[in-house]
């Protein structure tokens, strides 16, 4: 297993380009099964969880061509012979389950393993359920598996409200209702920028759809999608976390691509904590030239709230802010276990159910620590960015799933980091 290397390096100076967004291309993905004609993505991240859904509708009989060192997925769904995701692959992602609403649209049935829980919690499927079977779905759960079939072999356009605005759910209601027969209208719809995106590659397709972006998305079903070509949306989470690059490590760092309108309460958290955010043309500049960091509280909400993926990149920032923080993380049970790793780094964090309280500390310090899920190894290496003395992170696996060429990006910008194999 590989680990990263980095020592504290002083300030960072460049720019750094942010990729396509992982989920993005997880949920434009199975957007192929919903058309026999060929779906083209561009500016597609270089992830091993982009592997792994191209594994997946390979399985399906789906063609997957990587393209231009990843970064174009050539894909045609013209032959479907399997309509089963299996547990080994859906283990491993849990968005796999994104496959779920095409397969009902195109296909009347479908057979999807059930994820199992993850890291950060139990993840259940129930909301996606209730919402294909508000279109005429009929989904059994049998030995750890969703068996899903559509009576009548056609999906209907239905009105539902979801009790929470997930994502997913959002995602695979969205999708299924573009080939249903009649209207659909999703009320408590998530509203995050990547189901902006499949929207506008789903228009692109064919569907008709208006609302997103809204909690209210209506589709008026058709009989049939065509093909497309679409860029992949920048990746919020990604530009995120490399914005807090240099308000841990001081400097200067223009995040190549990013717009403001993507994370706005994230940048506003940022200027709340005395850094300077500001939009250039290519992209968003973060400044930190010797002030301290302002403790902040902040709340993870659906979007356009704080973004949960970046609460564990924001407490690592707030490890050394001056004052008590509070972190509240409201979207997942078990969020926090980046908090006693960096603990063993130093920092002061008393974690109490969804809350951790962070007391602000001068400098922390290098130490080995463990990667334990994707967002929570990347908040790691950010603050091994300021801390005294080397800081080894373990189980980087969990970081080549969302973050491509990690080493290279903050290389280029002055941080001492190197990926050792063990
Ligand atoms: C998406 O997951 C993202 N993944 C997650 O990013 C992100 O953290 C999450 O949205 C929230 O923004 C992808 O897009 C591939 P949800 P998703 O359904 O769709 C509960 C990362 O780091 N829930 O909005 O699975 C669920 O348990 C990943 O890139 C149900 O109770 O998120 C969770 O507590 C991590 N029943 C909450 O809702 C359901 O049927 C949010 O889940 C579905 C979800």
């Amino acid at each position: 297993m590989d680990s990263i290397l980095v020592r504290g390096n002083g300030p960072l100076n460049g720019q750094i380009p942010i990729a396509g967004a992982k989920n993005a291309c997880l949920t434009l993905m199975p957007a192929t099964l919903l058309s026999e004609e060929p779906l083209t993505l561009t500016n597609a991240p270089r992830l091993s969880d982009i592997k792994t859904m191209s594994t997946l509708l390979a399985s399906l009989g789906a063609e997957v061509s990587s393209l231009n060192d990843g970064l174009v997925l050539a894909m045609s769904s013209h032959d479907l012979n399997n309509l089963t995701a299996d547990y080994d692959i859906v283990r491993k992602m849990r968005a796999s389950n994104l496959v779920l609403g095409p397969l009902l649209a195109r296909a009347g049935q479908a057979v999807v393993s059930l994820p199992g829980g993850c890291a950060i919690g139990a993840r259940p499927m129930d909301l996606h359920i209730s919402a294909l079977e508000s279109l005429g779905a009929e989904i059994d759960l049998r030995d750890g598996y969703l068996h899903a079939k559509v009576a009548g072999g056609r999906l209907k356009g239905a009105v539902h409200e979801m009790r929470f605005a997930s994502v997913g759910a959002t995602e695979n209601f969205v999708m299924a209702a573009t080939l249903a027969k009649g209207t659909s209208v999703l009320k408590n719809a998530a509203r995050e920028p990547e189901i902006v995106d499949l929207v506008h590659c789903l228009r692109k397709m064919g569907a008709q759809i208006d609302g997103e972006g809204t909690s209210e998305i209506t589709i008026q079903g058709v009989d049939r999608l065509n093909g497309a070509t679409h860029p992949v949306v920048v990746d919020r989470i990604e530009l995120g976390t490399y914005m807090l690059a240099p308000a841990i490590a001081g400097g200067t760092v223009e995040c190549l691509g990013g717009r403001f309108d993507l994370l706005q309460a994230f940048v506003d958290k940022l200027h709340d904590a005395g850094i300077d955010v500001s939009e250039t043309e290519n992209g968003i500049r973060v400044t930190r030239t010797g002030g301290d960091i302002h403790a902040v509280d902040v709340k993870t909400e659906v979007f356009p709230g704080f973004p949960t993926d970046l609460q564990a990149q924001m407490m690592a920032m707030l490890c050394t802010a001056k004052g008590v923080s509070n972190l509240e993380e409201t979207i997942f049970e078990n969020r926090f276990m980046h908090a006693p790793e960096l603990m063993r780094m130093g920092a002061n964090i008393d974690v109490h159910g969804g809350t951790a309280k962070v007391t602000g500390v001068a400098k922390l310090k290098g130490a080995p620590v463990m990667a334990t899920d994707l967002r929570a190894s990347v908040s790691l290496i950010l603050a091994g960015l300021a801390a005294e003395g080397e800081t080894k992170v373990s189980r980087v696996y969990h970081l080549d799933r969302g973050y491509e060429k990690l080493v290279e990006k903050l290389s280029a910008v002055g941080a001492h980091v190197e990926r050792v194999s063990e």
